[in-house]
């Protein structure tokens, strides 16, 4: 009965391009770890999402599978957690629809998400766009998750879910487990190396700024080089230092040293030598996953016949939570 008493947890990443330092550091691996912390994990991969911006239909399908094949090659155990693209699970587009009948207008209209994109797509404020939440609910529901690790910028969307979970749950009885949102306690947000003042994003119009983490080692020791530092040269965490800061928290997000530590180590030596071994670190961290994944992307039948497979796994649980749902809105069997 193990299982039963396990929480679920639920996280989507977005494909649209190589996962940068930042994704890694601030969620995947952290999510990764939970699968060992006795949470009962359920990933994917929301490439339907990814759809309401335009994308060049061959890159999708290669950041996809990309992005599949990292998780794997990070460690995700398969024996222990479902993870499937959005799109090979229908009962996602099946919810949302249902959602979407039990969401007002007015409450979509006021997420940041939607008016930040909005802004920045101003050509293309498509209905999905707009309904972006209520997939996204859907996707939560559907797995009855106990907990959504999300950074700040999803915190909102998690709400909504909420709300539609009570409300529906309000009509009709006991249908969705109410989600709440997980802030994982070492969630390192990583900044632009060359604007410490915005969140490192693979969208970066300077390339410098972000690190993929399919990068090779001389282009990761180049960035970090350059990397945006303040006039002073003292490797201290400190106000007004947000480029050294950003540094200092990668560093100790990959070697586990604590700020203190990181001074001590650096005391007296500057940014000459700071920024070289904060490289090195990512560069060693990085490796052994890159090797990894060389092999898992090389082959490809393997790639596909496992992401195949996952996708009956998470329909399976999908579809109890959806038949359940159409019965109480009155579809008929
Ligand atoms: N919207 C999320 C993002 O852009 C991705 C996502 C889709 C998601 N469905 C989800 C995250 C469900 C958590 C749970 O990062």
């Amino acid at each position: 009965m193990e299982n039963q008493e396990k929480k679920r947890i639920l996280s989507m990443y977005q494909c649209t391009g190589t996962f940068t330092l930042g994704n890694y550091l601030g969620a995947l691996r952290n999510h990764i770890k939970l699968q060992e912390e006795g949470y009962d994990c359920v990933y994917a991969l929301a490439d339907l999402h990814a759809l309401t911006v335009r994308q060049v239909p061959a890159e999708l399908r290669k950041y996809t599978k990309e992005a599949y094949a990292w998780l794997l090659a990070m460690g995700l155990d398969l024996s222990k957690t479902i993870f499937f693209i959005q799109s090979q699970v229908p009962e996602h587009c099946q919810l949302a629809w249902l959602l979407n009948c039990y969401t007002q207008f007015g409450e979509l209209s006021r997420m940041t998400q939607f008016k930040d994109k909005s802004a920045k797509h101003a050509d293309n404020i498509n209905a999905g766009l707009f309904t972006y939440p209520c997939l996204m609910a859907a996707d939560i529901l559907l797995y009855q998750a106990d907990y959504v690790p999300v950074g700040a910028d999803q915190k909102q969307h998690v709400e909504i879910a909420r709300d539609i979970a009570e409300r529906f749950n309000g009509i009709y009885g006991d249908v969705f487990t109410v989600p709440e949102p997980m802030i994982p306690k070492h969630g390192a947000r990583v900044m632009s190396l060359q604007n410490p003042l915005s969140k490192m994003s693979k969208s970066d119009e300077n390339q410098n700024g972000n690190i993929s983490v399919l990068d090779d080692p001389d282009t990761i020791m180049r960035k970090f080089k350059r990397a945006k530092t303040d006039s002073g040269s003292e490797v201290r965490f400190g106000e007004g230092k947000e480029g050294v800061n950003n540094l200092m928290g990668i560093y100790a997000a990959v070697t586990g040293k604590s700020f203190d530590e990181i001074e001590a180590e650096f005391a007296g030596k500057g940014y000459g030598e700071f920024k070289p071994a904060v490289a090195e670190a990512v560069i060693a961290e990085l490796r052994p996953i890159q090797e990894r994944y060389r092999e898992i992307v090389a082959d490809k039948a393997y790639l596909e016949e496992t992401y195949r497979a996952q996708a009956p796994k998470a329909q399976a649980i999908a579809r109890r939570t959806l038949s359940k749902a159409m019965k109480k809105v009155g579809l008929v069997q």
